[in-house]
């Protein structure tokens, strides 16, 4: 699903030499301007089961940068294909991708337990962590997320497909928002944002 982006007009004034800098376009902007006052109160706390059966919750992936995706195992291509440009992205960062989490929480509880989570995320990522719970952990978790999702009208209680929102959400080290990505972002364009983030912090 794609997201029509607002577009953001920043005036960054510096004081030394007095130079004016307008930037138009929302995925542009550096780590920095992303701080505004504009930004989005996307993410939270979440207490989930990663898919190794181990309980986790935000915490447990604080001092890395995250990036969320919500989605579905049985999903028929919408997840598989964010997933595969998740890991590609990764695979552009190289040594960069160790300060990079990379998460994938079910909306499909009922059937994506730890065990079908595991064998899914291993197909796209050996550092893909997939993240499941109880209906209503994961209720909890992508509304703090503003994920949206529904079982669709077709099909029976065993074989349904899941409308849900498709957006991956870059989390920084200590798990607040610093950008998204909507569905079918470059590889590069997301390595890219992920890049000017870190060398930011080296700054
Ligand atoms: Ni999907």
């Amino acid at each position: 699903m794609k997201t029509s982006h607002l577009i953001a007009i920043l005036l960054v004034i510096f004081l030394g030499g007095a130079a004016l800098y307008v930037a138009t376009d929302m995925m542009l902007p550096g780590p920095k301007e992303d701080r505004g006052s504009g930004q989005p109160s996307v993410g939270g706390p979440f207490s989930l089961t990663n898919h190794l059966g181990q309980r986790v919750t935000e915490k447990s992936f604080a001092g890395k940068y995250m990036l969320v995706y919500f989605g579905y195992t049985f999903c028929p291509d919408v997840c598989p294909t964010e997933l595969q440009l998740i890991s590609e992205a990764l695979d552009l960062l190289g040594k960069d991708a160790d300060q990079v989490t990379p998460i994938f929480i079910t909306v499909d509880p009922k059937r994506d337990n730890a065990e079908v989570m595991r064998d899914y995320v291993k197909v796209f990522n050996d550092r893909l962590v997939g993240l499941t719970g109880t209906e209503a952990e994961i209720k909890a978790a992508a509304k703090a997320y503003k994920v949206y999702y529904n079982p669709s009208k077709d099909g029976d209680a065993e074989n349904y497909l899941m409308d849900h929102s498709s957006i991956t959400f870059l989390m920084d080290r200590q798990g607040r928002y610093a950008a998204h990505f909507s569905y079918g972002s470059k590889p590069e364009v997301m390595a890219a944002r992920i890049r000017k983030f870190l060398k930011a912090e080296k700054d």
